[in-house]
């Protein structure tokens, strides 16, 4: 079936957090799709719909099947059904555990740069954060073991969160690295909380390696979330599921969400998902040779055309992580520059911390969308090296 991820659909004016932008802008930096989610997934939304009685509602053994035999299949990881929790989303879900896994003023471990809302969860919660900065040597991005061990040997740690796949850098963990990670958690008994949002946007023929599935440490002692929310474009939908598979750690996590009230489900978070990984399969393959021919035709332009910008390879998320450290001046100032020169909103990778001289960029558009970002970037670049040297 041939899927229509040219297209370009119309987001402004329909409260799209994306979208709410001048007219002139081109919103890529938040991380939604500007793609239709699979058809399958709309259809059993309208079906829904047309019944036109929305009560209280409740996850179905379907929704469980589905989560077990999407792991199952696409990961190769059994899931046992009572492992999985419903949440109304993965942030929800990571404010939750980290409040009930730790307490005030304990250590959570984060390797930078990494998605900024952890941040705010730990903060908002008042813990503290214990930044792990990862080391770029101009091609690939590696843990620093030695700083990650001191981190989390500090017996004021408790927590450590895991992107996996890596948000901002596209980064897929191998068996090995992540093996590591449970070794050292499990020593100094400091909790894993893997978030694996992004696990079904790999390179198409590459796949991820979910944390529960290293070895036992690593099963027994993680919380683990999922969601399709990603890679089928439903943030709005607000659905997710935690895996905890560890009894004690399962009710501790099952009580927090209940006693926030994040473990119940609207009426489309409930059936979306099951959607999405009964029957979203073919779409799902479709866009991730879709999006991987937009990354590699921005990688192309962008080493072609704008010489002091340099991708930095990933192999999983629609994220492009553009090292600008060649260009005098600050990210930020870089950013707020191409947004007001172009019109081109991208990421500051001072959010990400650790980003400093990095640029995110939203690649999950049409191509022509693309195009249209990559030609505002190379002006933006040109005209602010100009600017900044009229400074000096
Ligand atoms: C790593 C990561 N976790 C979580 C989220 C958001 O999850 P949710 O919308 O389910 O709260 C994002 C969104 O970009 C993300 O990149």
């Amino acid at each position: 079936m041939e899927f229509q991820f040219h297209n370009r659909i119309e987001r402004r004016n329909t409260g799209s957090m994306k979208w709410d932008v001048k007219e002139h802008e081109l919103p890529m930096w938040v991380a939604d799709m500007d793609f239709q989610t699979a058809p399958e997934v709309t259809k059993s939304i309208v079906e829904r719909a047309k019944q036109g009685v929305f009560g209280y509602t409740e996850v179905t053994d379907e929704w469980y099947q589905a989560y077990q035999t999407w792991w199952k299949e696409r990961h190769h990881l059994e899931i046992q059904k009572d492992w999985l929790i419903f949440c109304t989303g993965v942030v929800p879900a990571i404010s939750s555990i980290i409040r009930k896994i730790t307490t005030v003023g304990e250590n959570v471990v984060v390797m930078t740069p990494v998605y900024n809302i952890f941040f705010n969860s730990i903060l908002n919660n008042g813990r503290n954060v214990l930044e792990s900065r990862l080391l770029y040597d101009g091609s690939e991005y590696q843990i620093d073991f030695i700083d990650l061990e001191e981190k989390i040997s500090n017996p004021q740690t408790t927590l450590l969160i895991l992107c996996n796949p890596h948000n901002p850098v596209g980064k897929i963990w191998d068996r090995e690295t992540l093996e590591r990670i449970g070794d050292l958690c499990s020593k100094y008994h400091v909790t894993v909380l893997s978030d694996e949002i992004h696990c079904d946007l790999t390179e198409p023929g590459d796949e991820y390696t979910p944390f529960a599935s290293v070895s036992d440490n690593c099963r027994n002692n993680s919380i683990t979330c999922v969601s399709p929310t990603k890679a089928f474009n439903l943030a709005g939908i607000q659905t997710a599921a935690v895996i905890v598979p560890n009894y004690n750690l399962r009710h501790k996590v099952s009580r927090g969400l209940n006693t926030d009230e994040a473990a119940e489900p609207n009426v489309f978070a409930a059936i979306a998902p099951v959607a999405a990984f009964t029957y979203g399969g073919e779409w799902l393959d479709a866009l991730r040779k879709y999006l991987w021919e937009n990354r590699l035709f921005a990688e192309e332009y962008i080493k072609r055309e704008i010489k002091d910008v340099s991708p930095v390879s990933a192999k999983a998320t629609y994220l492009l992580w553009l090292d600008c450290r060649n260009i005098i001046g600050s990210s930020t100032e870089l950013c707020n520059f191409i947004r007001s020169h172009s019109g081109l909103y991208l990421s500051d990778g001072n959010e990400y911390h650790n980003g400093e001289g990095f640029l995110r960029m939203n690649l999950a558009c049409p191509r022509q969308q693309v195009e249209d970002g990559l030609n505002r970037l190379k002006e933006s670049v040109a005209a602010y090296k100009i600017w900044v040297c009229r400074q000096c």
